[in-house]
């Protein structure tokens, strides 16, 4: 796992946006893991102005996003379909075609999940995956006691969640319970994996998920056993971390170490 911890949360979505564009420009046809929330709205700012300033292409790449809330149509201001496409998709070359995001309205949950695994597996696997973090330590809507080993299933979310996320609904009552959600050993079957966290808020999560032991009560922690993780803070989520140190001296030293 790697910590790059940037002064401010423009700085480590540039530097995430890059690690992505890399990824991109080495190959085209990617499979992008995609997350919802605040946090990765940075690197999709900079990924559209890569995009449209430097030709960024995404018009062979494929997407898969992490969940979605149960009950809420594609088309509802506060469903991650919504999300995504205001935010991100209708600013790029992504084909229409090549984007999956769960179902938050489907007849039958249980054969959409196995699809949509299904689908991950016919497209060759995420290349890389994006991350936010919740207080709670969840990835994805992976909450406390999420099998590390899960896959995309039905979730019913902690109530600390319910109340962060309550801040998009216009009353807490409106925010749904039940999410469709990739599970952590979905997510862990990606080739490589970038969690971002911003603020204040997420800096004791980000000490339990970095430095503390691995845990499905703090379902981020499963990244320690990825080998290609990165984890990109901004100062104050990486406020709480003991070895901040000794991930600045890493960060520093390693692009003198021999590349072959
Ligand atoms: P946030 O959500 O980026 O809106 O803080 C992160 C998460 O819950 O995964």
């Amino acid at each position: 796992m790697e910590v790059i911890i940037e002064k401010t949360y423009e700085q480590m979505s540039i530097a995430a946006a890059q690690e992505v564009a890399i990824i991109l420009n080495a190959k085209p046809n990617s499979v992008l893991g995609m997350a919802t929330g605040s946090t990765p709205l940075g690197v999709y700012q900079q990924l559209v102005k890569l995009h449209k300033e430097q030709g960024l292409d995404f018009s062979q790449v494929t997407t898969f996003n992490l969940d979605e809330y149960v009950g809420l149509p594609t088309d509802h201001p506060q469903s991650y379909h919504h999300f995504m496409h205001e935010n991100f998709f209708k600013h790029v070359n992504i084909p229409l075609q090549n984007i999956y995001i769960p179902s938050g309205t489907t007849s039958n949950y249980r054969a959409f999940c196995q699809w949509f695994e299904q689908r991950i597996r016919e497209c060759g696997g995420i290349d890389l995956q994006i991350l936010g973090i919740g207080s709670d330590g969840h990835i994805a809507f992976n909450e406390p006691s999420s099998s590390l080993s899960s896959r995309t299933r039905l979730k019913t979310l902690a109530q600390s969640t319910i109340e962060d996320n309550s801040r998009f609904f216009d009353r807490p009552e409106d925010v749904p319970i039940y999410a469709i959600t990739m599970g952590v050993g979905t997510i862990m079957e990606a080739d490589r994996i970038i969690l971002l966290a911003s603020g204040e808020k997420k800096a004791d999560a980000i000490a339990k998920a970095v430095e503390g032991p691995v845990t499905s009560m703090i379902t981020a922690s499963a990244l320690q056993m990825h080998a290609k993780s990165r984890v990109y803070l901004d100062t104050a989520a990486a406020s709480k971390l003991q070895m901040r140190n000794y991930y600045d001296w890493i960060n520093e030293n390693k692009p003198g170490a021999p590349q072959v």
